[in-house]
């Protein structure tokens, strides 16, 4: 049986610090990597040790591809709480990562199924992800893989859960949350080489307990990470609760 890699931390600074050194050894040891990247707070910290590590000269992102996992639907762009904005302000403004080598999903797209074929069709010609970052819905989902009644393949438009909803919308002070949003399936982040997944706090406690302990089921998105190969999940103590 495969047995996901479980680390408990005291701190957000150490699970950052952990996570930081792992995507800093993977692009050591392949300077091209093709990293998948999340959003959400729980990354926050490690993109900021990522780019302490960019400042002191320790770690170039030149050569390195990105796809992020997903991307609101009917907000633009350049909008303050689109996911394009949150990577960019986070983390790819402050590293020399090049800009035409960062990808999201386009949400405002005409035709959302040509633009998810697009995306998951350039994910494959840049050799696949070779380290994907999770973190984790409150419901256990992944990206916005929402629980449901089969695990979803490639990218499509998803309708966002009120649980979803209620949870991000504190950050849409001056524009309505989206209820829709063009994701990675669960297929799609599967394939990923090595997944270190990130949580922090107690609201993640009982999706952490229903995804390493649980049976493996689409109503726990999360859930499917008990069949890859090479899954880390980091955590502090709250999130770590009830396992
Ligand atoms: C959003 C994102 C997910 C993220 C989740 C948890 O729904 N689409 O990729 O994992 O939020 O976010 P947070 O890290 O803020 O708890």
């Amino acid at each position: 049986m495969i047995t996901i890699n479980i680390k408990v931390f005291d701190t957000k600074e150490q699970i950052a610090k952990e996570a930081a050194q792992m995507i800093a050894t993977q692009i050591k040891s392949k300077p091209d990597s093709v990293l998948g990247l999340a959003t959400g707070a729980s990354p926050i910290l490690t993109y900021e040790a990522l780019i302490e590590m960019y400042k002191q000269n320790e770690l170039s992102f030149k050569d390195v591809t990105t796809f992020n996992l997903d991307e609101y639907c009917n907000i633009p762009k350049n909008d303050k709480n689109s996911y394009y904005t949150f990577m960019h302000e986070t983390l790819f403004n402050h590293i020399d990562i090049k800009e035409e080598n960062v990808n999201f999903h386009d949400g405002n797209a005409a035709d959302t199924e040509a633009e998810c074929a697009r995306y998951d069709a350039l994910v494959e010609e840049k050799g696949g992800v070779d380290l994907q970052i999770l973190g984790i819905g409150n419901n256990a989902h992944i990206a916005f893989n929402e629980p449901s009644d089969e695990f979803s393949k490639g990218s499509y438009k998803t309708k966002l859960t009120d649980s979803t909803i209620e949870a991000n919308k504190i950050y849409f002070t001056e524009s309505e949350m989206p209820q829709y949003a063009l994701t990675m399936g669960v297929e799609n982040i599967c394939k990923a080489k090595s997944i270190i997944l990130l949580a922090m706090g107690e609201k993640k406690a009982k999706a952490i307990k229903n995804m390493i302990k649980g049976e493996i089921t689409p109503s726990v998105p999360a859930s499917i990470l008990q069949s890859h190969s090479d899954v880390t999940v980091l955590l502090d103590k709250e999130a770590a609760s009830l396992l």
